[in-house]
């Protein structure tokens, strides 16, 4: 709790409401690299408030900072500037040991080109980060089970990625970041590597764990597509967010 030492104005108010009741707030957050001479800044000035259970796609030219944006909210990268505040805390107070533990079990990280590892069956790569959170392998392996049946790949359980279609592994690439049960989804570009068809399943997907699970959603996209199934949509221009429009 905040205490005022003068009458708090209903600016203050407000906005110590939205960080304790919002799922993910973003106060005045800005992100550069490099020197002050050959600076690039990839955002600035982002203020932002997610409630539980939005989906919110976040668009806008290459470069403008949506990467950028799901990093800084997975606790992937830190802002230069300002705040990240996720379910009241400020991600920038947590230590390595409670971010790591944030990343894995809180957020669930699905990249435009799935990242899996192509040693492992889809089963282990499912499992991977239950067992990395202290989970023992029966539980960690029928977990992943339930989760590849979830996605409709269950009879894929033994097989190595690159045996896999681009859908089939972005659907192992999700079941992989739901297996902790995270409140947060944060996709980059899911369905730019994939085909029409492929890509609306992969926003079904998505779109019914919202749904379901109350998850947070935040996707960054280029496609039309996706635009139209999310509940918001962000504009991002040159690290500014420009426009938020509710559909
Ligand atoms: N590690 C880095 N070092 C230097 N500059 C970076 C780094 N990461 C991102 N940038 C710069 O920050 C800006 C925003 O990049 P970001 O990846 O967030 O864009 P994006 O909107 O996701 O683009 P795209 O649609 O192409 O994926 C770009 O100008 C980029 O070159
Ligand atoms: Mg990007």
């Amino acid at each position: 709790m905040k205490f005022f030492s003068v009458p708090p104005s209903k600016n203050q108010i407000l906005k110590t409401l939205s960080e304790i009741t919002s799922t993910i707030y973003l106060e005045n957050v800005g992100r550069s690299y490099g020197s002050a001479d050959a600076q690039t800044t990839a955002l600035k000035g982002v203020n932002l408030t997610i409630q539980e259970g939005e989906s919110l796609a976040i668009v806008g030219p290459s470069g403008s900072g949506k990467s950028t944006l799901l990093h800084l909210v997975g606790a992937l990268d830190a802002p230069s500037e300002g705040k990240v505040i996720v379910a009241g805390r400020d991600l920038s107070q947590l230590n390595d040991r409670e971010a790591s533990k944030y990343r894995r079990e809180e957020t669930g990280f699905v990249f435009q080109l799935f990242n899996l590892i192509p040693t492992l069956s889809a089963l282990d790569n499912v499992a991977l980060p239950a067992r990395l959170a202290g989970q023992s392998m029966n539980e960690s392996n029928d977990r992943a089970l339930r989760l590849l049946e979830r996605v409709g790949l269950a009879d894929r359980k033994d097989s190595p990625p690159d045996s896999l279609s681009g859908g089939q592994q972005q659907r192992v690439a999700i079941a992989r970041a739901l297996i902790n049960d995270p409140k947060i989804i944060l996709a980059d570009e899911p369905t730019g590597a994939l085909d029409s068809q492929a890509g609306q399943q992969v926003l079904d997907l998505l779109l019914d764990l919202v749904e379901e699970k109350n998850v947070t959603l935040l996707l960054a996209t280029h496609s039309e597509d996706a635009v139209k199934r999310m509940n918001r949509v962000i504009r991002i221009e040159d690290g500014e967010v420009i426009s938020s429009a509710k559909r």
